[in-house]
């Protein structure tokens, strides 16, 4: 069933994030559009849904579309991928996604306060940005309205839409709707720095269930609420004047069997052999990030900077550390610095240690095809998730995933909403470099009974609690939350 299908009383699920699942490029010769389906955390999942509940994606279409573009574009999206595009102008989509959402919830969301300003005195709130994140807030609202049919239930995603709720319960007032936020919920004492926070909590409190990733989150989230805002909240939800939101844990996870069956498959095990023998009598540290600081890469890398220095027997080839950093967020200044301390901490310490045949750092700024990506997942002896904030991190979980036969080891942040649950990784503070060292040297040691053993708990929770796991328990709770508040209505 399309959205444009769906008429009278509908029963779909209408999924809204920030991005579409889909990325659509134009052929430059032709003029043609052409698509690709992104394999991304939320598209499976919710694969795992859609045989119980059609399902439509409404997504912004990631740049600026001719307005003689936007109708074909529109109705091959919808006919073809039950997907709705959003268009924003350059400009709002500059300061809504680089300036408002990447620039100040992200790292405000992250524990990473603003300078107090810059050498112009200009310090990061700017209203244009907010201004911004409203108006494109409101065009996704616009979209959900023209497509929404009463019964139907709306799933917004994330901290780009915040505001999102509060716009449609005002336009439609008895409309099912829910919010999840993959990014973690800082403290009230954190959350109050930024200027609009009582909006924002307002925007997000119109929806009938508020799912997070992690416990912590999800009070910060309430006592937030009181604080900020005097209402009264409880480990089930926020009460305001006419509405109750319920709020809910649910961790999300892998769909385990993409990487089981691309394991199997002919390619990952050629890609296995070469990066064996290019890698020979190596052992591997694997980490694997988006560009992002919270990520922890120089913190990884000095580290293991550090490790090379204190353990001689790692020196002259013994060990290497893969390091893939996926582009991101390119146009946002914190994030091209990023990339430059990587570079340089990366040059000093192959300058260092390395050989004419050796780097003992392998950094790799570019997105890598899956098959390698699993087949490096295979072969590593270790893989170290060093972020200094992260909502869940699932590389945690896709390594262990690719561990089934070797038993690698988890080297995980202890600010990872991951950490909560695997429990058999071995667990950091990044900021601790000594640490962290430990930890490389002693996941190299390990025995193999032990590995197993840790191993063994990891898999069990990856494989119980999946993205399609995560999807159906949130969608589940959506409906019951919403029948409740129906009948608090009618009664
Ligand atoms: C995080 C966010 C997602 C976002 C992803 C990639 O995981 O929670 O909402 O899609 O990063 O970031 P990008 O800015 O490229 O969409």
């Amino acid at each position: 069933q399309t959205a444009g299908k769906s008429a009278g009383l509908g029963t779909k699920l209408i999924v809204v994030s920030n991005r579409l699942p889909v990325t659509i490029q134009r052929d430059p010769n032709t003029g043609e559009f052409e698509f690709k389906m992104s394999s991304g955390g939320l598209v499976s999942a919710l694969a795992g849904v859609k045989h119980e509940l059609p399902f439509v994606w409404v997504g912004w279409t990631g740049a600026e579309m001719a307005p003689d573009m936007q109708s074909t574009l529109y109705s091959r999206l919808e006919v073809e991928y039950d997907c709705i595009p959003v268009f924003l102008t350059a400009e709002i989509a500059d300061r809504y996604y680089n300036g408002f959402c990447n620039d100040v919830l992200w790292p405000l969301f992250h524990y990473i306060t603003h300078p107090p300003a810059n050498s112009e005195g200009e310090q990061k709130f700017d209203s244009k940005f907010w201004k911004a994140y409203r108006i494109a807030n409101r065009c996704f609202a616009s979209e959900i309205q023209r497509i929404y049919r009463r019964g139907d239930l709306v799933w917004v995603q994330d901290y780009h839409l915040m505001l999102l709720p509060q716009m449609l319960r005002k336009a439609i007032p008895d409309i099912q709707v829910g919010f999840f936020l993959h990014t973690p919920f800082p403290s009230s004492d954190v959350f109050r720095i930024l200027p609009d926070h009582k909006e924002i909590l307002r925007g997000v409190l119109d929806s009938d269930l508020i799912g997070f990733h992690t416990y912590d989150y999800a009070s910060h989230f309430v006592s937030g609420c009181s604080r900020l805002l005097g209402l009264e909240g409880s480990h089930r939800g926020v009460k305001s004047a006419h509405h109750f939101a319920n709020v809910g844990i649910f961790p999300i996870g892998i769909d385990p069997s993409s990487f089981i069956q691309a394991l199997d498959s002919q390619a990952v095990k050629d890609r296995i052999q070469e990066v064996r023998k290019a890698y020979t009598g190596k052992r591997i540290i694997l980490g694997v990030d988006r560009m992002d600081y919270i990520k922890g890469i120089p913190h990884k890398i000095k580290a293991f900077e550090r490790l090379l220095a204190r353990y001689p027997k790692y020196r002259a080839s013994k060990v290497t550390l893969i390091q893939i950093g996926v582009p991101s967020r390119t146009e946002v200044e914190e994030y091209q610095k990023l990339v430059s301390i990587t570079n340089e901490l990366v040059g000093g310490i192959n300058g260092k240690y390395g050989s004419v045949d050796y780097s003992p750092i392998v950094f790799i700024n570019q997105s890598v095809k899956f098959d390698l990506l699993c087949a490096l997942y295979y072969v590593a002896d270790a893989c170290v998730v060093t972020s200094i904030r992260d909502g869940m991190n699932l590389v945690s979980y896709e390594y262990v995933m690719c561990q089934l036969q070797n038993h690698g080891v988890l080297i995980l942040s202890e600010f990872a909403g991951s950490a909560r649950s695997l429990s058999g990784a071995m667990r950091v503070n990044p900021w601790n470099t000594d640490e962290l060292c430990s930890a490389f040297n002693d996941a190299l040691s390990l025995d193999k009974k032990e590995r197993h053993i840790r191993h063994w708990k990891l898999y069990h929770y990856v494989t119980t609690h999946t993205a399609a796991f995560w999807a159906k328990s949130f969608v589940k709770e959506m409906i019951s939350s919403c029948r409740d508040t129906l009948m608090n209505k009618s009664a």
